[in-house]
């Protein structure tokens, strides 16, 4: 293949980092697609630690291309803050291009995420309150100012005193503070004199790269089930981190996409609310969360913790066309006496092979469950297959069968090294 999209099959949080850091040193570019300063992971290098959020995982290595694409929503400010960080860090020789087709996130759309949760209450998302979705809207709602706009100052002054009016208008109806056309103008202006030079036309880029037979990897954010479309709609973000949503966010073809690796967690986590049916309670779910580090990253909120959901990964599969997937955390489940697997959805008793669309319906779904021995021993050393424990190879083989896909990494361990490696989808 030569190129790869990384796809969270689960909702977020399921190590996808770790594994877009393995492709990313593979690949001749990195592209991140969707979605904004909402995501996140960190990468260590040398005994330091990056952070980053807009920044596609191939920026350390300087003879990868980084590509923010189209279809995602950057915060400026956010986005210079991690560049100089990298700087910072001593990391001066990388290549980033941003499209002129993204999407500006603006100071206003900070304020009225903030505002839309405060006057939801107790329906509130739990949004990350980084202004994606208001973001968004504006797109939906051609109000929004993009990335190229800022190489033509006389039109982004038009635009702004078109939009911000409106603007105050919606943020005064929740009682929010108006901002000042001017002073966003002036703020977007310093900016573009720090931006200007990587904002192109990436779609032709991509294109040419990918004729060329160069090495693409579309490195995910969020997950699956966080999908606008397919996920657990309301509790989801505003774009969609599917692997199909990719030609659309970056101009590419269909073709473009050459394979799909699903990242999957070995068991489920969810952040707020939410039906969850393969739902953990009591002391397993403890010892899941503290050896798993099931905290909110930036919340320190503590994750909920299920165990695998076969219907709900089949239903991804199904969508997204994955026949590959990582298994991530496997060690984790190392500390629990016995495993279950969630099966079969059923509603009053009979079953169901969708995935209910309305909250109502998926409230009422039962979880049907198997249960296989644990391993309770360390497989944090382990690199091959054949080094696992019986219980564990048989805990990847039956998620194999269940699912109808091929596991082809299985992360023992958070250590970069600590990997196995059974079918690699995109060769040196
Ligand atoms: P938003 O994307 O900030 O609007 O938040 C909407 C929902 O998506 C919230 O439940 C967030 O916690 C969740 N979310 C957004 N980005 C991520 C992510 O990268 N990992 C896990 N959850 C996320």
């Amino acid at each position: 293949m030569s190129t790869l999209a990384i796809e969270g099959m689960q909702w977020g949080d399921e190590g996808k980092g770790k594994i877009v850091d393995y492709y990313a040193a593979k690949a001749d570019i990195v592209v991140r697609s969707q979605g904004g300063n909402n995501a996140g992971h960190s990468i260590q290098r040398n005994g330091v630690r990056f952070a980053l959020r807009l920044l596609p995982s191939g920026i350390l290595n300087p003879r990868v291309t980084n590509v923010i694409a189209d279809g995602v929503v950057a915060n400026p400010d956010a986005l210079i803050q991690e560049i100089e960080g990298l700087r910072e860090k001593g990391v001066t020789d990388f290549h980033l291009l941003i499209s002129s087709r993204a999407t500006v996130l603006m100071p206003y759309h900070i304020a009225m995420d903030a505002a839309l949760e405060n006057a939801l209450g107790d329906q509130k998302i739990g949004t990350t309150k980084n202004g994606i979705g208001p973001c968004y809207e504006d797109r939906a709602a051609r109000l929004s100012i993009r990335y190229g706009d800022l190489l033509h100052p006389d039109y982004l002054r038009q635009r702004l005193h078109l939009v911000v009016p409106i603007k105050n208008k919606e943020l005064s109806a929740f009682g929010a503070e108006p901002f000042d056309e001017e002073a966003l103008y002036q703020q977007l202006m310093e900016d573009a004199k720090k931006l200007g030079s990587i904002i192109v036309d990436t779609p032709s880029y991509l294109r040419k790269a990918y004729q060329a037979g160069k090495k693409i990897l579309f490195e995910g954010a969020q997950g699956a089930m966080l999908c606008l479309n397919y996920g657990t709609f309301p509790y989801v973000t505003s774009s969609s981190p599917l692997a199909t949503a990719i030609p659309n966010n970056t101009g590419l073809p269909l073709e473009a996409v050459n394979g799909v690796l699903g990242i999957v967690k070995a068991y489920t986590t969810r952040v707020g609310e939410g039906p969850f049916p393969s739902e953990i309670e009591g002391e397993a779910a403890n010892k899941i969360r503290e050896r798993g580090h099931e905290y909110g990253t930036v919340t320190k909120r503590p994750r909920r913790i299920g165990w695998l959901d076969i219907p709900q990964l089949r239903y991804v599969a199904s969508i997204s066309g994955i026949k590959h997937i990582a298994l991530m955390l496997i060690d984790v489940l190392g500390v629990v006496d016995e495993i279950k697997i969630l099966t079969k959805y059923t509603i009053d008793g009979k079953e169901i092979d969708y995935m209910p669309a309305s909250l109502p319906e998926f409230e009422k779904v039962k979880g049907e469950f198997i249960t296989l021995p644990s391993w309770k021993e360390d497989v944090s050393g382990c690199r091959k297959f054949e080094e696992l424990p019986e219980a564990c190879q048989n805990y990847v083989k039956t998620i194999e069968k269940l699912l109808g896909v091929s596991v082809n990494l299985i992360s023992v361990s958070p250590e970069e090294q600590a990997t196995i490696i059974r079918g690699d989808l995109f060769h040196d």
